[in-house]
C-alpha cells in the first residue's frame, strides 16, 4: 500500500495539474491525453487533451471480464410487494446496447446529438444515460418531479428532437400519471419554436399502459416494441475526445432561463471516479447506496458514473425514503448489507423527525455515510451519526454544485477529523479560498464571512453553459477574474456563489447562496423563475419570491404578490399562483404562502428589495429602511402576516 501521506502530498499544489493523472488511470482510455490541463483559453479550460475514451466503455464493458454476473444495479421499487431487482454488468451491457440501438437505428440520433430523458428513479435511466454515452450524445436528464413544461423549455434549449419518458412511476404509495407531461413537453417546446419529434415511452409495468395520455401516432412508441426489434444487437461504443460533451444538467441561476450545465466525458468521468474511490471510499465488493435522485447531478455522479466506473453495486431507490414508514430506508439498507450510504440532510431531518428510533430496530451496519446538498445543523449530524450511523460510520459532509461534477469540500473518511456543520477542507487538488467584496482574501479564523471561490480549475467542471458562454464567463469567473487578458489561471478563480467562514483549522462552513437562488431540500430554484411563473396569473403586477426557514426543508419558499389596480385579494388568486407554480416548475417549488400584498418594499429606483421582504418573513429584524422609497409598506405587509401565521 502506498503511504497515505505521499498520497495527499502528491495532490499539493506544486504538483497541479499533474495530481490529476492519479484520477485519469482510473479509467480505461483508447489513447492516451498529450496535456494534462489546456489553459490557453480562460475560463474554458481542457482536460486530457488528446486524450480519447468511451464513458459507457468504462462503466460498463470492461468490468465484463471480472464481473460480467454481478449487480451493477440493484433497483428497489416503492411498493414493498414488488420484487427488487438486480441488473447485473452483464445484463447492463445486453439493454444499454439494445437501447442504443434504438435511439441509432429507429430515431436516428447521431454522436453530439441531444437527448432529453423525462424519468423517474427506474432503472431505465441510467439505461438511456449510458446508451447515449455509447453513442456519444449528450444527455440531459430533466428531474422526473419537474412539470411538463419545465422539461419542454429546457428540451428546446438543448434542441433535443427526442424525449425519453415513462407512463407512470410510484411516489409515496400513488402511482402518478407521468405520460402525461410529455405531452405538455412537446407542446411547451412548440411553443418555443421546437419541435420534438419522438417520445419513447417505457412501461412501469411490461405489457400495460398506466397512463391516461394517449399515445400520439406518429410521435410516441413503447421502448419495449422499438427493443423487440433491436433484440441482441451490440452497438460499438464510440471513442470520444477527452472534451467532448457526455451531458447537460439544467439548474438555476439569477434568470428566468435556466442554466444547462455542459460536462465533459474525460474529465468529468476520471473526477467522480477518483472522489467516489477517495471520499465514497467505495470498492468493488461494497454495497453503496446514494439515496438521491438521478434526476439531479449528485445521481449522475454519485449513483451512475462514479460507482460505475469503478464497477461496484449502486443501490437505486424508486419511491419516498418514509413511505410506507420510517423504518423503510433501514429496512432496505438491512436488506441489502448496505454499506456506504449518502443521502441529503432534508431525508436526515425528516428520518429523524417521523422515526428517531428507528434505526435501531434494524441489523444494518454502514462504514460510511455521506451528506450532501445543504448546510446540516449540527443536532442533525448528531443523529445522522450516533442514531443513523450506530457510532460506527464516518461521515463526510460534501459540499458542492451542479456546474462542479464532484465534490469541492469534504474530509477524508476516517482520515481527517469530522466537524459537524463544516465540510472540511477543499477535497484533494482543489484550492478554495474565501474573498471579501473587493477581492481581499479573507483570512482562516478571522472569523469573517465571504465568498468562497475555487483558486484553481479542476477536471470536472463544467465546460459551459450551453448555448450562453457569455453568461458562463459572466457568472462564475467575472466577479473575480484579475485580468480578462491574462492567461494565466491564477488570474481566473472560480466564483461559487455560496457564502462561507474559514476556521483557524482551514475547515468551511458553508452559509449558503449569496445570490438569488434559493435552496429548497437540497434543490436550487431561481427567484426569477418562481416569479416569473407567478406572472403567468393575469391578476398579478409583481411577485417576489423569498426564502422562509424551514423545520424539515431546510429553507422553503414564500410568494409575495401584488394585483394590478383595482383588483381585489382572494383565495382564489392565491391557489392559482401555486399553481402556476406547480404547471411552470413543478410540485417541488410550491410555496408555503402566498402572500398578497398592496405594494412591495422597493427602492426608489423601483427595484424590489427582497432582502427586505425575506427578513419580514421570518420574522426577523428588517435593519435600516430609510433608504426604501415606501418605508411604511415594511409595517402594513407586518401586520398583515402576523394576522395569519
Ligand atoms: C448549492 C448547490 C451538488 C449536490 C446537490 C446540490 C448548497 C451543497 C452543501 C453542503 C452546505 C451545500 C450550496 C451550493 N450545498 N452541498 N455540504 N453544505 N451547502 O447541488 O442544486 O447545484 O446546489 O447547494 O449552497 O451552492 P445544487
Amino acid at each position: 500500500m502506498r503511504p497515505i501521506r505521499l498520497f495527499f502530498e502528491r495532490f499539493s499544489e506544486q504538483y497541479f495539474p499533474d495530481c490529476f493523472k492519479e484520477y485519469a488511470e482510473l479509467l480505461t482510455w483508447d489513447s492516451y491525453w498529450h496535456t494534462i490541463l489546456d489553459s490557453s483559453n480562460p475560463p474554458f479550460w481542457k482536460w486530457f487533451v488528446g486524450g480519447r475514451l468511451n464513458a459507457c466503455y468504462n462503466c460498463v464493458d470492461r468490468h465484463l471480464a471480472t464481473r460480467h454476473n454481478e449487480a451493477a444495479l440493484i433497483w428497489v421499487p416503492e411498493p414493498e410487494g414488488e420484487t427488487t431487482q438486480a441488473i447485473t454488468y452483464q445484463e447492463l451491457y445486453q439493454q444499454v446496447n439494445e437501447f442504443a440501438a434504438v435511439l441509432r437505428e429507429f430515431c436516428g440520433v447521431e454522436t453530439g446529438d441531444r437527448v432529453t430523458f423525462h424519468l423517474p428513479m427506474v432503472p431505465q435511466l441510467p439505461v438511456a444515460m449510458l446508451a447515449c454515452a455509447r453513442l456519444g450524445a449528450i444527455h440531459s436528464e430533466v428531474f422526473g418531479g419537474f412539470s411538463g413544461a419545465a422539461c419542454g423549455d429546457r428540451a428546446a434549449d438543448a434542441t433535443s428532437h427526442v424525449l425519453v419518458t415513462m407512463d407512470g412511476y410510484y411516489r409515496n404509495g400513488q402511482l402518478v400519471d407521468h405520460k402525461a407531461k410529455a405531452d405538455e413537453a412537446v407542446a411547451t417546446a412548440h411553443e418555443r419554436g421546437h419541435e420534438i419529434d419522438k417520445v419513447l415511452v417505457w412501461r412501469r409495468h411490461p405489457g400495460s399502459y398506466g397512463s391516461q395520455s394517449p399515445m400520439v401516432e406518429g410521435r410516441d412508441f413503447f421502448v419495449d416494441e422499438l427493443l423487440a426489434e433491436q433484440r441482441g444487437k451490440v452497438v460499438d461504443p464510440v471513442s470520444m475526445p477527452a472534451e467532448a460533451p457526455l451531458f447537460l444538467m439544467y439548474t438555476s441561476g439569477t434568470t428566468a432561463r435556466p442554466k444547462g450545465c455542459q460536462h465533459s466525458t474525460g474529465g468529468y468521468l476520471a473526477y467522480v471516479a477518483g472522489t467516489s474511490k477517495y471520499y465514497q471510499d467505495i470498492h468493488p465488493d461494497d454495497t453503496y447506496w446514494c439515496c438521491a435522485d438521478i434526476g439531479w447531478i449528485t445521481g449522475h455522479s454519485y449513483i451512475v458514473y462514479g460507482p460505475l466506473a469503478l464497477g461496484t453495486t449502486s443501490v437505486m431507490y424508486e419511491g419516498a425514503p418514509a413511505y410506507p414508514d420510517p423504518g423503510r430506508v433501514w429496512r432496505i439498507a438491512e436488506r441489502l448489507g448496505v454499506s456506504i450510504f449518502h443521502t441529503a440532510p432534508t431525508t436526515i431531518r425528516m428520518l429523524r423527525k417521523l422515526g428517531p428510533d428507528e434505526p435501531g430496530k434494524y441489523h444494518y451496519r454502514f462504514k460510511h455515510m455521506t451528506t450532501v446538498g445543504e448546510p446540516i445543523e449540527p443536532e442533525v449530524w448528531r443523529w445522522y451519526y450516533e442514531t443513523a450511523g450506530k457510532r460506527e460510520a464516518a461521515i463526510v459532509d460534501t459540499w458542492w454544485q451542479t456546474e462542479n461534477g464532484g465534490f469541492l469540500g469534504s474530509t477524508l473518511p476516517a482520515l481527517q477529523p469530522m466537524k459537524p456543520g463544516s465540510c472540511g477542507p477543499g477535497v484533494l487538488g482543489i484550492y478554495p479560498v474565501i474573498y471579501d467584496e473587493d477581492g481581499n482574501t479573507v483570512e482562516a479564523g478571522s472569523g469573517q464571512a465571504g465568498n468562497i471561490c475555487i483558486r484553481n480549475p479542476w477536471p470536472g467542471i463544467f465546460q459551459t453553459i450551453w448555448g450562453q458562454p457569455e453568461r458562463f464567463v459572466e457568472t462564475y469567473y467575472q466577479k473575480y477574474c484579475r485580468d480578462p487578458e491574462s492567461k494565466d489561471w491564477h488570474d481566473w478563480p472560480y466564483f461559487a456563489g455560496d457564502g462561507a467562514v474559514q476556521a483557524a483549522d482551514g475547515y468551511f462552513r458553508i452559509l449558503g447562496r449569496v445570490d438569488d437562488v434559493i435552496n429548497v431540500a437540497g434543490h436550487r430554484l431561481g427567484t426569477k423563475e418562481l416569479e416569473s411563473a407567478s406572472l403567468t396569473v393575469e391578476e398579478i403586477a409583481e411577485a417576489a419570491a423569498v426564502p422562509v426557514v424551514d423545520e424539515l426543508r431546510g429553507r422553503a419558499v414564500e410568494m409575495y404578490v401584488s394585483l394590478k389596480p383595482g383588483l381585489k385579494p382572494s383565495k382564489d388568486i392565491e391557489d392559482r399562483v401555486a399553481q402556476a407554480i406547480d404547471r411552470e416548475i413543478g410540485k417541488i417549488a410550491r410555496p408555503k404562502n402566498v402572500w398578497v400584498v398592496t405594494d412591495m418594499p422597493k427602492t426608489r429606483s423601483g427595484k424590489i428589495m427582497r432582502r427586505v421582504i425575506a427578513s419580514i418573513s421570518n420574522f426577523g429584524d428588517v435593519g435600516d429602511v430609510s433608504t426604501l422609497a415606501n418605508p411604511e409598506i415594511v409595517d402594513d405587509i407586518r401586520h398583515h402576516i402576523q394576522s395569519d401565521k
